[in-house]
Protein backbone atom coordinates (compact mmCIF):
# COMPACT_ATOMS: atom_id res chain seq x y z
CA UNK A 1 0.00 0.00 0.00
CA UNK A 2 1.01 3.42 -0.52
CA UNK A 3 2.31 6.11 2.13
CA UNK A 4 -2.02 7.38 2.22
CA UNK A 5 -3.56 4.17 2.04
CA UNK A 6 -6.71 4.26 3.89
CA UNK A 7 -6.54 8.12 5.23
CA UNK A 8 -8.99 10.30 5.53
CA UNK A 9 -9.08 13.64 3.65
CA UNK A 10 -11.06 16.02 6.24
CA UNK A 11 -8.96 18.86 5.82
CA UNK A 12 -5.84 20.57 3.83
CA UNK A 13 -3.74 19.56 7.67
CA UNK A 14 -4.59 16.39 7.42
CA UNK A 15 -1.53 15.50 5.00
CA UNK A 16 2.18 16.93 6.13
CA UNK A 17 3.14 19.41 2.45
CA UNK A 18 5.54 16.43 1.42
CA UNK A 19 2.25 14.28 1.35
CA UNK A 20 0.09 17.26 -0.52
CA UNK A 21 2.70 17.23 -2.99
CA UNK A 22 3.00 13.75 -3.70
CA UNK A 23 -0.96 14.13 -4.56
CA UNK A 24 -0.14 16.82 -6.66
CA UNK A 25 2.55 14.59 -8.31
CA UNK A 26 0.45 11.36 -9.08
CA UNK A 27 -2.52 13.74 -10.33
CA UNK A 28 -0.14 14.86 -12.87
CA UNK A 29 0.80 11.37 -14.06
CA UNK A 30 -2.54 10.75 -13.75
CA UNK A 31 -3.63 13.04 -15.66
CA UNK A 32 -0.99 12.37 -18.30
CA UNK A 33 -1.77 8.61 -18.67
CA UNK A 34 -5.66 9.42 -18.93
CA UNK A 35 -4.39 12.09 -22.13
CA UNK A 36 -2.18 9.54 -23.19
CA UNK A 37 -5.06 6.45 -23.19
CA UNK A 38 -2.87 4.74 -20.66
CA UNK A 39 -4.57 4.55 -17.76
CA UNK A 40 -3.68 1.81 -15.50
CA UNK A 41 -7.13 0.54 -13.06
CA UNK A 42 -6.21 0.73 -9.49
CA UNK A 43 -9.30 1.13 -7.91
CA UNK A 44 -11.36 -2.42 -9.67
CA UNK A 45 -14.63 -3.27 -7.51
CA UNK A 46 -14.55 -0.48 -5.09
CA UNK A 47 -17.77 1.21 -4.05
CA UNK A 48 -17.60 4.94 -2.93
CA UNK A 49 -20.30 6.85 -1.57
CA UNK A 50 -21.19 10.57 -2.49
CA UNK A 51 -23.31 11.99 -0.01
CA UNK A 52 -24.04 15.78 -0.70
CA UNK A 53 -26.02 18.04 1.71
CA UNK A 54 -25.28 20.91 -0.78
CA UNK A 55 -25.53 20.69 -4.59
CA UNK A 56 -22.12 20.48 -6.98
CA UNK A 57 -21.78 20.30 -10.43
CA UNK A 58 -17.84 20.10 -10.66
CA UNK A 59 -17.33 17.63 -7.49
CA UNK A 60 -19.92 15.16 -7.66
CA UNK A 61 -18.98 15.02 -11.19
CA UNK A 62 -14.99 14.71 -10.66
CA UNK A 63 -15.70 12.14 -7.92
CA UNK A 64 -17.78 9.69 -10.76
CA UNK A 65 -15.69 10.16 -13.44
CA UNK A 66 -12.29 9.74 -11.38
CA UNK A 67 -13.80 6.70 -9.83
CA UNK A 68 -15.17 5.20 -13.74
CA UNK A 69 -11.86 5.99 -15.27
CA UNK A 70 -10.38 3.87 -12.32
CA UNK A 71 -12.88 0.80 -12.23
CA UNK A 72 -14.82 2.03 -9.01
CA UNK A 73 -18.28 2.35 -8.72
CA UNK A 74 -20.23 5.16 -7.33
CA UNK A 75 -23.77 5.78 -5.44
CA UNK A 76 -24.94 9.10 -5.67
CA UNK A 77 -27.12 10.56 -2.21
CA UNK A 78 -28.21 13.81 -2.76
CA UNK A 79 -29.00 16.54 -0.58
CA UNK A 80 -32.83 15.72 -0.06
CA UNK A 81 -33.02 11.65 -0.68
CA UNK A 82 -31.44 10.33 2.07
CA UNK A 83 -31.85 9.56 5.60
CA UNK A 84 -28.78 11.12 7.01
CA UNK A 85 -29.84 13.96 9.15
CA UNK A 86 -33.49 14.17 8.83
CA UNK A 87 -33.89 10.82 9.91
CA UNK A 88 -30.94 9.35 10.97
CA UNK A 89 -28.15 10.35 12.62
CA UNK A 90 -24.29 11.25 11.11
CA UNK A 91 -22.73 8.14 13.50
CA UNK A 92 -25.34 5.46 12.49
CA UNK A 93 -25.12 6.28 8.91
CA UNK A 94 -21.27 6.45 8.43
CA UNK A 95 -21.92 2.61 10.51
CA UNK A 96 -23.91 1.68 7.59
CA UNK A 97 -22.10 3.07 5.12
CA UNK A 98 -19.07 2.14 6.24
CA UNK A 99 -20.45 -1.36 6.08
CA UNK A 100 -21.24 -1.54 2.12
CA UNK A 101 -18.60 1.27 0.44
CA UNK A 102 -14.89 1.53 0.35
CA UNK A 103 -15.05 5.34 0.95
CA UNK A 104 -17.36 7.88 1.31
CA UNK A 105 -17.10 11.66 0.04
CA UNK A 106 -19.19 13.85 1.74
CA UNK A 107 -20.56 17.78 1.21
CA UNK A 108 -22.65 19.50 3.56
CA UNK A 109 -22.28 22.15 6.35
CA UNK A 110 -19.93 21.97 9.62
CA UNK A 111 -16.61 20.31 9.71
CA UNK A 112 -18.08 18.69 12.52
CA UNK A 113 -20.27 16.31 10.48
CA UNK A 114 -17.49 14.60 8.07
CA UNK A 115 -14.93 14.39 11.23
CA UNK A 116 -18.05 12.62 12.78
CA UNK A 117 -18.99 10.48 9.76
CA UNK A 118 -14.72 9.78 9.57
CA UNK A 119 -14.88 8.68 13.31
CA UNK A 120 -17.36 6.31 12.89
CA UNK A 121 -17.34 4.85 9.00
CA UNK A 122 -14.49 2.43 9.73
CA UNK A 123 -13.10 3.79 5.68
CA UNK A 124 -11.92 6.56 4.07
CA UNK A 125 -13.54 9.73 4.59
CA UNK A 126 -13.20 13.02 2.01
CA UNK A 127 -14.32 15.98 2.77
CA UNK A 128 -15.97 17.47 -0.69
CA UNK A 129 -16.61 21.09 0.72
CA UNK A 130 -17.98 22.21 4.02
CA UNK A 131 -18.15 25.79 5.64
CA UNK A 132 -14.87 25.69 6.65
CA UNK A 133 -12.75 23.89 4.25
CA UNK A 134 -12.49 22.48 0.59
CA UNK A 135 -9.76 21.05 0.17
CA UNK A 136 -9.66 18.69 -2.81
CA UNK A 137 -10.23 22.24 -4.42
CA UNK A 138 -6.57 23.09 -3.13
CA UNK A 139 -5.59 20.13 -4.82
CA UNK A 140 -6.82 21.25 -8.27
CA UNK A 141 -5.74 25.18 -7.82
CA UNK A 142 -2.20 23.97 -6.44
CA UNK A 143 -1.92 21.57 -9.42
CA UNK A 144 -3.36 24.44 -11.82
CA UNK A 145 -0.15 27.09 -10.49
CA UNK A 146 2.16 24.25 -11.15
CA UNK A 147 0.88 23.86 -14.58
CA UNK A 148 1.13 27.75 -15.55
CA UNK A 149 3.99 28.67 -14.31
CA UNK A 150 7.73 27.61 -14.27
CA UNK A 151 8.57 28.68 -10.49
CA UNK A 152 8.36 26.63 -7.81
CA UNK A 153 5.90 26.75 -5.71
CA UNK A 154 7.89 28.30 -2.61
CA UNK A 155 8.64 31.12 -4.95
CA UNK A 156 5.07 31.67 -5.97
CA UNK A 157 2.80 34.02 -4.95
CA UNK A 158 -0.94 34.35 -5.03
CA UNK A 159 -4.21 36.65 -3.67
CA UNK A 160 -7.22 35.76 -2.53
CA UNK A 161 -9.84 38.79 -3.03
CA UNK A 162 -12.98 38.63 -1.34
CA UNK A 163 -15.01 36.67 1.19
CA UNK A 164 -12.30 35.23 3.35
CA UNK A 165 -14.13 34.25 6.25
CA UNK A 166 -15.30 30.63 4.69
CA UNK A 167 -14.27 27.61 2.86
CA UNK A 168 -12.28 29.00 0.21
CA UNK A 169 -10.58 32.10 1.86
CA UNK A 170 -9.59 29.46 4.98
CA UNK A 171 -8.32 27.12 2.59
CA UNK A 172 -6.35 29.10 0.48
CA UNK A 173 -4.63 30.74 3.22
CA UNK A 174 -3.40 26.93 4.93
CA UNK A 175 -2.81 25.72 1.81
CA UNK A 176 -0.45 28.69 0.99
CA UNK A 177 1.34 28.36 4.39
CA UNK A 178 1.50 24.62 4.36
CA UNK A 179 3.49 24.86 1.34
CA UNK A 180 5.47 27.69 1.84
CA UNK A 181 4.28 30.17 -0.68
CA UNK A 182 3.93 34.00 -0.55
CA UNK A 183 -0.08 34.11 0.40
CA UNK A 184 -2.00 37.06 0.31
CA UNK A 185 -5.50 37.37 1.57
CA UNK A 186 -6.80 40.71 0.57
CA UNK A 187 -10.43 41.14 2.01
CA UNK A 188 -11.86 43.58 4.39
CA UNK A 189 -10.54 42.76 8.30
CA UNK A 190 -14.37 41.84 9.02
CA UNK A 191 -14.27 38.97 6.85
CA UNK A 192 -10.73 37.71 6.76
CA UNK A 193 -10.24 34.27 8.42
CA UNK A 194 -11.26 33.88 12.37
CA UNK A 195 -8.22 34.48 14.17
CA UNK A 196 -7.38 30.89 15.30
CA UNK A 197 -7.12 29.83 11.61
CA UNK A 198 -4.75 32.97 11.14
CA UNK A 199 -2.54 31.96 14.00
CA UNK A 200 -2.20 28.39 12.68
CA UNK A 201 -1.31 29.45 9.42
CA UNK A 202 1.44 31.96 10.84
CA UNK A 203 2.77 29.25 12.94
CA UNK A 204 2.96 26.44 9.38
CA UNK A 205 4.70 29.59 7.83
CA UNK A 206 7.22 29.29 10.45
CA UNK A 207 8.39 25.88 9.26
CA UNK A 208 7.84 25.89 5.39
CA UNK A 209 8.96 29.45 4.85
CA UNK A 210 5.91 30.99 3.73
CA UNK A 211 4.70 34.54 3.78
CA UNK A 212 1.45 35.37 5.29
CA UNK A 213 0.19 38.54 4.43
CA UNK A 214 -3.69 39.72 5.15
CA UNK A 215 -4.35 43.33 4.51
CA UNK A 216 -7.38 45.33 3.39
CA UNK A 217 -5.46 47.10 0.31
CA UNK A 218 -5.95 45.55 -2.76
CA UNK A 219 -3.03 47.39 -4.64
CA UNK A 220 -0.27 46.55 -2.08
CA UNK A 221 -1.70 42.85 -1.42
CA UNK A 222 -1.99 42.10 -5.30
CA UNK A 223 1.39 43.64 -6.45
CA UNK A 224 3.77 41.22 -7.53
CA UNK A 225 1.11 38.25 -7.93
CA UNK A 226 1.79 35.17 -10.50
CA UNK A 227 -1.76 34.60 -9.72
CA UNK A 228 -4.75 36.48 -8.37
CA UNK A 229 -8.29 34.31 -7.12
CA UNK A 230 -11.53 34.98 -6.06
CA UNK A 231 -14.91 32.78 -5.06
CA UNK A 232 -18.81 34.09 -4.37
CA UNK A 233 -19.55 36.79 -2.39
CA UNK A 234 -21.92 34.52 -0.52
CA UNK A 235 -21.90 30.98 -0.36
CA UNK A 236 -23.80 27.96 -0.02
CA UNK A 237 -26.07 27.38 3.24
CA UNK A 238 -25.63 31.58 4.05
CA UNK A 239 -28.90 33.58 4.54
CA UNK A 240 -30.24 35.35 1.14
CA UNK A 241 -30.16 38.79 3.33
CA UNK A 242 -26.60 38.78 3.84
CA UNK A 243 -25.96 39.44 -0.20
CA UNK A 244 -26.41 43.54 0.21
CA UNK A 245 -23.76 43.83 3.05
CA UNK A 246 -21.59 41.57 1.16
CA UNK A 247 -21.74 43.57 -1.91
CA UNK A 248 -21.42 46.78 -0.16
CA UNK A 249 -18.29 45.55 1.56
CA UNK A 250 -16.92 43.47 -1.26
CA UNK A 251 -17.37 46.20 -4.21
CA UNK A 252 -13.75 47.25 -4.23
CA UNK A 253 -12.48 44.12 -3.89
CA UNK A 254 -13.99 42.86 -7.44
CA UNK A 255 -11.44 41.39 -9.72
CA UNK A 256 -11.14 43.59 -12.57
CA UNK A 257 -8.39 44.70 -15.44
CA UNK A 258 -6.90 47.38 -12.88
CA UNK A 259 -6.21 44.34 -10.55
CA UNK A 260 -4.95 42.24 -12.63
CA UNK A 261 -2.64 45.32 -13.83
CA UNK A 262 -1.84 46.37 -10.36
CA UNK A 263 -0.05 42.93 -9.98
CA UNK A 264 2.67 44.27 -12.51
CA UNK A 265 2.87 40.89 -13.78
CA UNK A 266 1.46 40.77 -17.64
CA UNK A 267 1.51 36.77 -17.18
CA UNK A 268 -0.97 37.23 -14.35
CA UNK A 269 -3.55 34.13 -13.89
CA UNK A 270 -7.14 33.83 -12.45
CA UNK A 271 -8.00 31.60 -10.46
CA UNK A 272 -11.59 30.82 -9.50
CA UNK A 273 -13.07 28.02 -7.90
CA UNK A 274 -16.43 28.17 -9.93
CA UNK A 275 -19.30 28.56 -10.16
CA UNK A 276 -18.82 32.32 -10.47
CA UNK A 277 -20.51 35.64 -11.21
CA UNK A 278 -19.69 37.52 -13.90
CA UNK A 279 -22.78 37.50 -16.29
CA UNK A 280 -26.59 37.46 -16.21
CA UNK A 281 -26.28 33.76 -16.99
CA UNK A 282 -28.02 32.40 -13.73
CA UNK A 283 -31.14 33.22 -11.58
CA UNK A 284 -28.90 34.42 -8.73
CA UNK A 285 -27.25 36.69 -11.07
CA UNK A 286 -30.49 37.81 -12.81
CA UNK A 287 -31.91 38.62 -9.32
CA UNK A 288 -28.93 40.36 -8.34
CA UNK A 289 -28.85 42.21 -11.26
CA UNK A 290 -33.01 43.13 -10.71
CA UNK A 291 -32.27 44.33 -7.21
CA UNK A 292 -28.80 45.98 -7.62
CA UNK A 293 -28.18 47.03 -11.46
CA UNK A 294 -25.23 45.04 -10.88
CA UNK A 295 -24.35 42.25 -14.27
CA UNK A 296 -21.36 40.71 -12.71
CA UNK A 297 -19.42 40.58 -8.96
CA UNK A 298 -16.42 39.33 -8.06
CA UNK A 299 -15.24 39.24 -11.28
CA UNK A 300 -15.68 40.77 -14.70
CA UNK A 301 -16.75 39.11 -17.32
CA UNK A 302 -13.98 40.99 -19.18
CA UNK A 303 -11.00 38.52 -16.56
CA UNK A 304 -13.41 35.97 -16.79
CA UNK A 305 -12.71 35.48 -20.33
CA UNK A 306 -9.27 37.09 -20.68
CA UNK A 307 -6.01 34.55 -21.56
CA UNK A 308 -5.42 35.73 -18.04
CA UNK A 309 -8.35 33.30 -16.79
CA UNK A 310 -7.30 29.35 -16.37
CA UNK A 311 -10.48 28.09 -14.50
CA UNK A 312 -11.49 25.25 -16.72
CA UNK A 313 -8.18 24.35 -16.27
CA UNK A 314 -8.40 24.42 -12.49
CA UNK A 315 -11.97 22.62 -13.30
CA UNK A 316 -10.49 20.12 -15.17
CA UNK A 317 -8.00 19.58 -12.66
CA UNK A 318 -10.93 18.74 -9.90
CA UNK A 319 -11.17 15.38 -11.77
CA UNK A 320 -7.09 14.31 -12.02
CA UNK A 321 -6.67 15.61 -8.40
CA UNK A 322 -9.85 13.59 -6.93
CA UNK A 323 -8.47 10.70 -8.62
CA UNK A 324 -5.21 10.74 -7.07
CA UNK A 325 -6.63 11.30 -3.41
CA UNK A 326 -8.84 8.12 -4.82
CA UNK A 327 -5.81 6.30 -5.83
CA UNK A 328 -3.68 6.99 -3.05
CA UNK A 329 -5.78 6.03 -0.36
CA UNK A 330 -7.96 3.26 -1.88
CA UNK A 331 -5.59 1.71 -4.59
CA UNK A 332 -5.51 -2.18 -5.37
CA UNK A 333 -3.86 -3.91 -5.49
CA UNK A 334 -0.52 -1.11 -4.47
CA UNK A 335 0.34 1.16 -6.75
CA UNK A 336 3.87 0.66 -8.28
CA UNK A 337 6.12 3.38 -6.63
N1 LIG B 1 -15.76 24.23 -7.18
C1 LIG B 1 -16.72 23.39 -6.76
O1 LIG B 1 -16.62 22.77 -5.69
O2 LIG B 1 -17.78 23.29 -7.59
P1 LIG B 1 -19.15 22.51 -7.33
O3 LIG B 1 -19.87 23.25 -6.23
O4 LIG B 1 -19.88 22.56 -8.63
O5 LIG B 1 -18.83 21.10 -6.89
N1 LIG C 1 -17.53 29.30 -1.14
C1 LIG C 1 -18.33 28.59 -2.11
C2 LIG C 1 -17.51 27.57 -2.83
C3 LIG C 1 -18.26 26.79 -3.89
C4 LIG C 1 -17.44 25.73 -4.54
C5 LIG C 1 -19.50 27.94 -1.39
O1 LIG C 1 -19.29 27.38 -0.31
O2 LIG C 1 -20.62 28.01 -1.90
Amino acid sequence: PTALAGRHFLKELDFSAEEFRSLIELAAELKAAKKAGAETRYLTGRNIALVFEKTSTRTRCAFEVAAADQGAHTTYLDPVGSQIGHKESVKDTARVLGRMFDAIEYRGHGQGVVEELAAHAGVPVYNGLTDEWHPTQMLADVLTMTEHSDKPLTGTAFAYLGDARYNMGNSYLVTGALLGMDVRIVAPRVLWPDDTIVELAQHLAGASGARVTLTEDVKKGVHGADFVATDVWVSMGEPKEVWDERIELLGPYAVTMDVLRATGNDNVKFLHCLPAFHDLGTHVGREIHRRHGLTELEVTDEVFESEHSVVFDEAENRMHTIKAVLVATLARPARPS
